[in-house]
């Protein structure tokens, strides 16, 4: 429950990235060793993916609230059924590791958030390439090889699950393996330093052609994750929507970029420190054209959050999407709040409007719930929203970060809340 129109004011810390610790824990299952992960974010997808790995044999520790060690010394089995991976897409992971470390895994096809198809034909061509056996079977991707081989591998598509998969297969794989076309994403290059600091010999991530020289294995580390970008974004555009002035801490500001130069075209304050971004709006918002691309591009994580921005925006907008079929899904939820938009294909036109009054929505998915919580802090009145199990997914002590900036946020347990 929101009730709209205050300001948000004051300090807020970034937690680590969500899709930097669903691959980096997995990944942990390389090695026999243990693997100290610090700054790994308290949400629903850690905890799941955890559990994955624990029913897989893995032991884990928590240190404190943001601090795990794992012990993949007992995992003996290479099978993740279709009842403990089906609630999260990253749970392909598992993949990568199972067959980097057994050369063989067998691993229900993933759920996850509905954006239209979600291929992984690439992840496919990578595992291929290094000399595994694919087939699908009764919804299990199942996998084998003799041993693993480097090859060269171009993708088709820029893809930031495939290049980390194939980059968590290839870390042991005999000889060097390269992909061209990789995916540029921060947490790209935070999985490639994770499996360097267990011995890996990763070279050029973060540029579109990766080189991994293999290596016969790989040994304990202590390794901590790169603050969230998306979370920093989903905060700075809230500070932006709320005419606020707040200080996003513990952020790396060029990953930010993006985000930064759009809302400097709306008309916001920004101002870049070594670890920090303030963010602060006392005029109009004005209206903005953004399209969604891999990184160094605009997040799409981060569309339906400038669209809800930008619902109050003078001026009309269009927002592209770029990365997803179909990720408008949340526009019918705007609506509710008064929001003018019409969707065709991939491109959003959005009509500002004067502003938007507080209505019962819910959250379609992880960052279409952000996207309510903002549009619900923009809000005159009061906004309910449902479905917050999405939000719980991927955005640590949600309303705890959002109420000590001054939001009016409570949660409450509904009787007719949906699943
Ligand atoms: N694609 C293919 N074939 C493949 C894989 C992908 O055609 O084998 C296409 C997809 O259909 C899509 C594009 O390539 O059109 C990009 O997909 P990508 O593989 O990069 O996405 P992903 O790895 O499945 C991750 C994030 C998403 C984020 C996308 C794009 C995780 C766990 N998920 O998904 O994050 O939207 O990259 O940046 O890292 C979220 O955090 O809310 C979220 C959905």
């Amino acid at each position: 429950m929101i009730n709209g129109g205050r300001r948000l004011c004051g300090e807020v810390d970034i937690s680590g990235a969500k899709n930097a610790a669903v691959a980096i824990l997995p990944a942990a299952l390389l090695t026999k060793g243990r693997c100290r992960i610090e700054n790994v974010p308290d949400i629903k997808d850690v905890n799941h993916i955890l559990e994955i790995m624990r029913q897989l044999g893995a032991t884990y520790e928590k240190i404190d609230r943001n601090t795990i060690e794992i012990d993949g010394s007992g995992v003996k089995q290479w099978v993740a059924e279709y009842e403990i991976v089906k609630r999260m897409r990253a749970s392909y992971y598992l993949v990568g590791a199972l067959l980097g470390r057994f050369k063989k895994a067998k691993v229900a096809m993933p759920g996850g958030c509905n954006f239209g198809e979600r291929p992984i034909d690439q992840h496919t061509k990578g595992f291929e390439a290094l000399g595994a056996k694919v087939s699908l079977q009764q919804g299990m991707f199942d996998l084998e090889a003799e041993k693993l081989c480097g090859n060269a591998i171009y993708m088709d598509v820029v893809s930031v699950g495939a290049t980390i998969n194939i980059m968590i297969a290839a870390v042991l794989a005999e000889g060097l393996t390269v992909i061209e076309n990789a995916a540029k994403e921060p947490h790209v290059v935070d999985v490639a330093n994770f499996l360097n600091s267990m011995g890996a010999n990763i070279k050029g991530a973060g540029t579109d052609v990766i080189r991994i020289m293999g290596v016969e294995e790989l040994g304990s580390c202590t390794y901590a994750l790169i603050p969230d970008q998306i979370e920093a974004g989903t905060f700075m555009m809230a500070a932006a929507a709320s005419g606020g002035d707040v200080l996003v801490k513990n952020v790396i500001p060029k990953h930010l970029d993006a985000i930064s130069a759009k809302l400097v075209e709306m008309g916001v304050e920004i101002e870049e420190y070594d670890d920090a971004i303030r963010v602060k709006r006392s005029g109009v918002l004005h209206k903005a054209n953004v399209k969604t691309l891999p990184y160094p591009g605009f997040p799409t994580d981060l569309q339906p959050i400038v669209v809800t921005l930008l619902t109050t925006a003078e001026g009309t907008s269009m927002v592209n999407e770029g990365v997803w079929e179909n990720r408008f899904q949340y526009v019918d939820e705007l609506r509710r709040l008064g929001a003018n938009i019409s969707v065709s294909g991939r491109t959003a036109v959005i009509e500002g409007v004067s502003k938007l009054m507080g209505a019962y929505v819910k959250a379609t998915d992880l960052r279409a719930g952000a996207a309510m919580i903002i549009a619900a802090l923009m809000a005159e009145g009061t906004t309910r929203i449902t479905n917050i199990q999405y939000i719980d997914r991927g955005y640590e002590h949600v309303e705890e970060k959002f109420g000590k900036l001054g939001a009016d946020i409570k949660r409450e347990k509904m009787e007719d809340e949906e699943c």
